[in-house]
């Protein structure tokens, strides 16, 4: 498989990998040789998958669109269907899914779809692919690769994220399957530290991970999540959000991964959940505006942003408050819980419901979908959207 990215210098290349001033030796790979032989030749190698790659993230960063994310593994999709009284069955995530995946005119609001594996391989309710549902709707499908978060040993009761092992050939197997683009969750813990080594190990795995899937044609969504957890205040969280994209980048660039192919998935720089200081939509925009300019180069097309327990209504007003003035990048959404909260209560397990529910999905896409173009204004929000869904120690 030829790889994605375009610019390898000889230091990432063993030695032995050159047959002497010619070429590489996988085959597949064009290798265009840009200095004379030697240990420091800068390398340039085309990708069968440059350009698509290129073209998927600017789809899914088109303008007045963003990211369904309903990538809750088996065991998060449980608890929210215990929280509706249903049983977490592969009958009720199907009906759950379906529900989604065919809302009438959807992608109009919605450019791409986070799937869990299962969502990947199966069909709605009235048996056709959920993907092909999906592409009909003109939303590219996506899906989770990583396989979740274990403590980190040696740090500070921190986690690490696990999924690279065999992450190749799965990733082929779902581009087969119609995936397009991928994701992985690591996360940073502010009251933890962050200690370096957590931060580093987060960096270096998400790294690896968008190296490998942009090898085998999906575009990688970098998700450091920079959890909501503690009581700092928002100085505290900026000094760590820049900390972490400062490594970030680092080692994404060392993995020779092309930034023009990448989606970021970042959090909004604000308080921790349990400062008494709250921050309004303004001062969230100002904040996370400084980090992004400071550290995201404008090659990357679109920053997608996770709600991570804030309520929809709040997700929606600080989205809308950084579109206020042009961006270099498309900024955008990619919510789980704030697109799905008002939905999954409102459907409650109740086929009789299905039509509400589906309605109350597309006014929050709409609502998110306006404030990617800055033009939200907030009016005729329910109660139920203006509850905040913070979890303590939430994992996904
Ligand atoms: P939330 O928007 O619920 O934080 O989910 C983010 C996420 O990573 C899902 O893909």
């Amino acid at each position: 498989m030829a790889s994605a990215s375009f610019l390898k210098s000889s230091p990432v290349l063993d030695k032995s990998e050159w047959i002497k001033g010619q070429t590489l030796r996988q085959p597949s790979v064009s290798v265009v040789r840009c200095q004379p032989v030697a240990p420091s030749s800068l390398l340039v190698r085309a990708s069968s998958y440059a350009d698509e790659l290129v073209k998927t993230a600017k789809t899914i960063a088109s303008p007045g669109r963003g990211i369904l994310a309903m990538d809750e593994s088996n065991a998060t999709c449980g608890k929210r269907l215990a929280s509706i009284g249903l049983e977490n069955t592969e009958a009720n995530r199907q009906a759950y899914r379906t529900l989604l995946v065919s809302a009438p005119g959807l992608g109009q609001y919605i450019s791409g779809a986070i799937l869990f594996e299962e969502t990947l391989y199966q069909s709605t309710t009235e048996g056709k692919k959920m993907v092909d549902v999906l592409v009909e709707q003109n939303i590219v499908p996506g899906i989770k690769v990583d396989k979740g978060l274990v403590p980190l040993a040696g740090s500070n009761n921190e986690s690490w994220c696990q999924g690279l092992d065999g992450l190749a050939s799965r990733s082929a197997a779902y581009y087969q399957q119609g995936a397009r683009f991928a994701k992985w969750r690591t996360v940073v813990s502010i009251p933890n530290g962050p200690s370096a080594l957590a931060v580093k190990e987060a960096a270096w795995g998400l790294a690896r991970y968008a190296a490998i899937s942009q090898d085998n044609g999906l575009v990688p969504i970098v998700e450091p999540e920079i959890l909501l957890d503690g009581d700092h205040g928002i100085d505290r969280t900026f000094e760590v959000a820049q900390k972490v994209w400062a490594e970030v980048f680092f080692y994404l660039a060392e993995n020779n991964v092309m930034f023009e192919g990448i989606l970021l998935k970042p959090s909004m720089v604000t308080p921790g959940a349990e400062c008494k200081d709250r921050a309004t939509p303004e001062q969230v925009a100002d904040y996370t505006l400084k980090l992004l300019s400071r550290r995201i180069p404008p090659a990357v097309p679109g920053i997608m942003f996770l709600s991570g327990g804030q309520s929809e209504v709040e997700a929606t007003l600080n989205l809308n408050a950084m579109n206020q003035s042009p961006n270099p990048w498309h900024v955008s959404f990619s919510y789980a819980r704030a697109l799905q909260n008002t939905c999954l209560k409102t459907w409650g397990g109740r086929p009789e419901n299905v039509k509400a529910a589906q309605d109350s999905l597309l006014v929050r896409a709409k609502a998110n979908s306006l404030a990617q173009l800055g033009k939200y204004t907030g009016e005729g929000e329910s109660e139920e959207a203006k509850k905040g869904m913070f979890v303590k120690g939430y994992v996904y």
